[in-house]
């Protein structure tokens, strides 16, 4: 099952949030595409794992797990709807779980049964990687990861991947990488 990561130095963490006008609420709009574009193809919906780690105000750092069985969905208000329910903690919800950890904490964790990836234009290029096994691909959003962030990342990373000389939205990085994946049949 492919598994990914977005980091949002912004991302409304607490407080009224409106799901309508996710753009304002720093940019939690760019944690809704990343989560649309990682579940959802024109005929089908993806098996995956989407890590979501918000470091806006108030209440940082929060992880939001997010899995196939989530209500998420290709209406952008519904999807909107479901990551502010997930953040104000309104209810339980099936297939995801939130709670206060950091990304360094998670990841260093993780590595020791994942291969993380780190995505980032000054990276390998993406066509001389052979296999990706059990692999966790970590993006950032319009911002990038903070310097101490990256360089840790860096370091728990076993590579460093680059999908060219272009610097593209999260988003259009997960559709260019789920694309490669699709290609190499990659699970
Ligand atoms: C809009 S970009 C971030 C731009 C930010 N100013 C920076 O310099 O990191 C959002 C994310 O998409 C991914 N990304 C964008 N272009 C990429 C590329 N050419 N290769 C690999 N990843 C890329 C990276 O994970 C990046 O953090």
């Amino acid at each position: 099952m492919r598994e990914f990561l977005i980091f949002s130095r912004t991302a409304r963490t607490g407080g009224k949030i409106n799901p309508k006008n996710l753009f304002q609420e720093g940019r939690l709009d760019i944690i809704r595409d990343f989560i649309i574009e990682a579940f959802f193809t024109a005929n089908k919906k993806r098996s995956a794992i989407v890590h979501c780690f918000l470091y806006g105000q108030p209440n940082p750092p929060l992880h939001l797990t997010i899995t196939s069985s989530a209500p998420a969905s290709i209406d952008r208000i519904k999807t909107a709807t479901l990551l502010v329910d997930l953040v104000s903690k309104k209810k339980k919800i099936k297939g995801c779980e939130m709670k206060k950890e950091s990304i360094i904490e998670f990841l260093t964790k993780a590595s020791k049964t994942k291969t993380i990836y780190l995505l980032d234009k000054k990276g390998k290029s993406i066509d001389e990687l052979k296999s990706l096994p059990n692999a966790i691909f970590c993006f950032a959003d319009h911002l990038g990861f903070p310097k101490k962030e990256f360089k840790r990342i860096s370091t728990i990373s076993s590579e460093t991947i680059s999908l060219g000389k272009q610097t593209y939205f999260a988003y259009q990085s997960l559709t260019l990488l789920q694309y490669f994946l699709d290609k190499k049949e990659f699970e």
